[in-house]
């Protein structure tokens, strides 16, 4: 197996098959499927909502990477006038710095720095992409998601229904059959800002906002909800996780906030972070990991602490010469890395587990659903 997957490494540098997870199946009797909002993929790996899925050229590339989804960016909702109650989320910014940032302990990872925020354009231009991604869906091509930041009141304030209404009605008109899946984004800057500085506020959004969303909805609607990283302790970051029952799916966490410069920003920081306050959660909702992965060792720490799935952003966007392939898009070399990479890919990593006894073949099959499912085990 280690001298196949050497040989699948290097001859995939140059093109990765766009069916790889089958690849991987008959070749290491490896299952990589993955579920993101209760939807079975091919393989837990997606696109995180941002910079990377504002167009239709980005969706094309990402079917034909073989992406396993991908979430388009933050839509900041609109009534039936165009008035937004969240406008100062919707910002235009192009510049984005793809750069190193250190931990305290020394430890290097990347981050981009960017001081945007949500959908920039109108949301007539939103729904037009989102038709897109719709029938990218409907061929079975790539799983593609909306995502929105709704009103989000002060405690004494009611959500403002009309926005709710108005945005989600035009979503689920653009999508056309149910169920219409949706993440709502609870972003760094809305942790970095006055709104949340209020714990019971926050915790007020997380239990109300996915039934406002599904009474605002013609149509079934499955909701994700990315909780951000609040600016308090790990045991708050536990209590917004138990707060967001009524979500169908989680995603943890989003970006950290560095409040002196006034950006997001992710690295090491991000994932110790993630990693350390999902391993103490215990109950079973469906999450998926986003926040400083790169390799499929990564992706595995966040499966074995529960994820179903995970959401990358920034290794996407690295200079072309940290990734092992030659040739293809970013999402196909990033792709490749993540799972055929000999030492740190999700096949080397399975096996790995397999030896040390920490996972079990089932019918002949590692499964890579098996490593979240564990992690709510009890026993
Ligand atoms: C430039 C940039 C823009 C982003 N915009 C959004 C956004 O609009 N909505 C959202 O939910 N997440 C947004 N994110 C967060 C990513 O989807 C992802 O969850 C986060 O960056 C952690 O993953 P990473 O470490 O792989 O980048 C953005 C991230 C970056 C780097």
């Amino acid at each position: 197996m280690p001298a196949q997957l050497e040989r699948d490494f290097d001859r995939f540098k140059r093109e990765l098959p766009r069916d790889f997870p089958a690849h991987v199946r008959d070749t290491y009797r490896i299952d990589l499927a993955g579920r993101y909002l209760s939807e079975l993929v091919p393989h837990p790996i997606g696109k995180g909502s941002g910079q990377l899925s504002l167009n239709a050229g980005q969706l094309e590339d990402d079917a034909a990477a073989g992406l396993a989804f991908a979430v388009l960016k933050t839509v900041i909702a609109e009534d039936q006038t165009g008035a937004r109650t969240m406008a100062a989320w919707a910002i235009h910014e192009t510049k984005m710095k793809v750069e190193q940032r250190p931990t305290d302990a020394g430890r290097t990872g990347w981050t981009v720095t960017w001081k945007g925020r949500g959908w920039d354009r109108t949301f007539t231009d939103y729904l037009s992409l989102v038709r897109t991604g719709r029938d990218l869906t409907r061929a079975g091509r790539l799983l593609v998601v909306p995502s929105v930041k709704y009103h989000l009141p002060r405690l004494a304030e009611p959500f403002r229904e009309n926005e709710y209404r108005h945005t989600t009605a035009r979503l689920a008109d653009a999508w056309r059959e149910a169920p219409l899946l949706l993440e709502m984004d609870f972003s760094p800057t809305l942790a970095g800002d006055a709104l949340a500085d209020d714990r019971a506020q926050i915790l007020r959004w997380l239990r109300e906002v996915p039934a406002c969303i599904r009474a605002a909805s013609p149509i079934p609607v499955r909701v994700a909800v990315k909780l951000m990283n609040a600016r308090f302790d790990d045991a708050f970051q536990m209590e917004m996780m138990h707060a967001s029952v009524e979500a169908d799916a989680l995603v943890c966490f989003n970006r950290l906030f560095d409040a002196a410069r006034g950006v997001a920003y992710g690295g090491w920081d991000l994932s110790d972070r993630n990693l350390r306050v999902l391993e103490t959660f215990r109950q079973s909702p469906e999450i998926t990991g986003t926040g400083n992965i790169g390799s499929g060792r990564m992706i595995l720490e966040y499966a074995r602490r529960g994820c179903e799935s995970v959401q990358l952003h920034t290794f996407f966007q690295l200079p072309l010469s940290e990734y092992p392939a030659t040739h293809g898009s970013r999402p196909q070399r990033a792709l490749h890395a993540l799972v055929f990479h000999p030492r740190d890919g999700l096949i080397a990593g399975m096996l790995e587990l397999e030896s040390r006894g920490q996972l079990e073949r089932q019918r002949g099959e590692l499964r890579f659903l098996d490593l979240p499912s564990h992690a709510h085990r009890t026993d």
